[in-house]
């Protein structure tokens, strides 16, 4: 198995033990691709979500949120086009009766090529020692190029085939691959059929002629179709942008990776409504803005990587992904797309109401453009739980597991740590703990030794550490213990707030944005 698979298992694993990720409905045995996020993960998540809030509506005074509804009015989704395009090309194995989806297996055989390829330069690489020149080995060596033909040559027919939705294609490069279904092992697959993504469900009583209505796919069309309400309320001029967090539902066919691909799944979008003919020139603002919101949080900047996407959707002028280093590769975090007045234009049209904007600057009515940002919650989160995981090696055969998240977003701030549970230490921590409550989640420990105090602290990424020893009821200093670099310094308990303030406040991770 590879090594990055094995990391990504030990990383799960720890999401589960201290108490950040759970399998929904695990004592059923679990419900696939749907996961809840047990007492350090709700605090990780809801700081993810503060941050990216903040960023959006208080920083910019042309941005303001809303909540709108899970349940909309169905015909928002033939107007957006999800009721007839929002699907995914699936393929069932006669044999096992398992489904897949066509374009994954595909793209699963396209990756055994990439596998063989940096098989080779691996063993090359081992092989030459210093002297290896890895650009050279890969444009010459002959096994390597024989396998990036046959890569691209695959790539070019599948990305033809999708692009055409050409189904029966995408069967016969099944066929012509000889992909056989894991499970049976066979090659008996049925025709390729269209699937769609949006849960349906049913709205009133059946008595009263009940209508079905959808689980939302994604939060975008609660703010358009809210745009008039907004923009008339709050008296907005263009540029103005309408920000909303909440749940999305796709009923996703190929679940894994964790938290990375959901059933259910929470997203924060932003649409950002412009005069047409500028959409461009703030589709590139978003683009880097949206860049900054990421790197500001300091997992590193190589982590990250723009993929523009050649192949537009009919109704997109530019897009973009964020894409992150998970321990699984390169992978989307965020999009960023200029979606032309497509939305708004297809709700005039299926409502009959007007949405326009009167420019009081051109005197004159259009239907504005968009440019959206949109980021998943959860795959926010495993990017900042993935790279801030790690095992460290503290040499003398100790070693210890430290989240290095940015204190900022960290679940839990500080911990009080009474060094012996006698003495009144325990009454002097806990009254430090009541006074630091009010300002950061702050947790009281008394139990085992210091050291193992610690380790469960750093496991779960608490930044600091305040431990109560005698010298605290002679001069009220304490120690405190800085997470990363373990050092511990004496300070006065009356200084604890001013100094946790600084480090820990959202307030300076917003500000690195200006
Ligand atoms: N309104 C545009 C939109 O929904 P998208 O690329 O389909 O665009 C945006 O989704 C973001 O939502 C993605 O970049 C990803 O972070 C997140 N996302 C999409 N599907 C997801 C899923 N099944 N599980 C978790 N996150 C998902």
């Amino acid at each position: 198995m590879a090594k990055q698979e094995d990391v990504f298992k030990t990383i799960i694993a720890h999401a589960k033990e201290y108490g950040f990720v759970f399998q929904s409905s695990e004592i059923y045995d679990g419900l696939s691709a749907v996961y809840d996020y047990g007492q350090n993960g709700v605090e990780l998540k809801n700081n993810i979500k503060r941050y990216w809030w903040e960023a959006m509506t208080m920083l910019n005074d042309n941005i303001v949120g809303i909540d709108s509804a899970i349940f909309m009015h169905p015909t928002i989704w033939k107007a957006s086009g999800h009721v007839d395009a929002f699907n995914d090309p699936l393929i069932d194995n006669k044999d096992s009766k398992k489904r897949y989806r066509a374009d994954v297996l595909i793209e699963d055989e396209i990756a055994k090529f990439d596998e063989k390829i940096n098989k080779e330069v691996a063993k090359a690489a081992k092989r030459f020692g210093e002297s290896f020149d890895e650009e050279m080995f890969r444009k010459t060596n002959p096994r390597v190029l024989e396998h990036q033909a046959k890569r691209d040559a695959l790539h070019t027919r599948f990305s033809e085939a999708m692009n055409a939705n050409d189904l029966a294609e995408l069967k016969q490069i099944i066929i012509d691959c000889e992909i056989a279904c894991p499970i049976s092992g066979t090659r008996n697959w049925t025709d390729v059929r269209q699937f769609n993504l949006m849960f349906k469900t049913e709205m009133g009583s059946t008595a009263d002629g009940a209508m079905d209505v959808y689980l939302r796919p994604e939060t975008a069309q609660g703010i358009f179709v809210n745009y008039l309400n907004v923009q008339k309320t709050g008296r907005m001029r263009l540029p103005f942008g309408i920000a909303q967090i909440g749940k999305a539902f796709r009923n996703e066919i190929v679940a894994r990776q964790f938290i990375f691909r959901m059933r259910e799944f929470e997203q924060m979008e932003m649409q950002f409504f412009v005069r047409p003919g500028e959409e461009l020139k703030w589709f590139d603002h978003w683009r880097q803005t949206r860049l900054r919101w990421h790197k500001a949080l300091g997992l590193g900047d190589s982590k990250y990587r723009f993929h523009d996407h050649e192949k537009l959707a009919h109704y997109a002028n530019a897009a973009t992904d964020i894409e992150f280093e998970m321990p699984f590769g390169f992978k989307e975090v965020e999009g960023i797309h200029s979606r032309t007045n497509f939305d708004l234009s297809q709700h005039e049209k299926f409502s009959g109401k007007k949405i326009q904007y009167f420019d009081p600057e051109l005197n004159e009515s259009y239907v504005p453009y968009v440019i959206e940002t949109s980021i998943g919650v959860d795959r926010m989160f495993l990017s900042v739980f993935c790279s801030c995981y790690e095992q460290q090696d503290l040499g003398e055969g100790d070693s210890r597991v430290v989240l290095h998240f940015p204190p900022a977003i960290a679940p839990v701030k500080c911990a009080v740590l009474p060094l012996v549970k006698k003495d009144g230490l325990p009454e002097k921590a806990r009254e430090i703990q009541h006074r630091l409550r009010f300002d950061f989640t702050c947790n009281y420990d008394e139990k085992d030794s210091i050291g193992k105090r610690y380790r469960r602290q750093d496991a779960i990424g608490t930044p600091f550490c305040i431990t109560v020893d005698h010298q605290t009821l002679e001069d009220n200093t304490v120690t405190l213990r800085h997470r990363d670099s373990m050092e511990q310094q004496r300070v006065d308990v009356d200084r604890l707030e001013e100094i946790l303030s600084d480090e820990v406040s959202l307030n300076s991770l917003l500000r690195k944005l200006l």
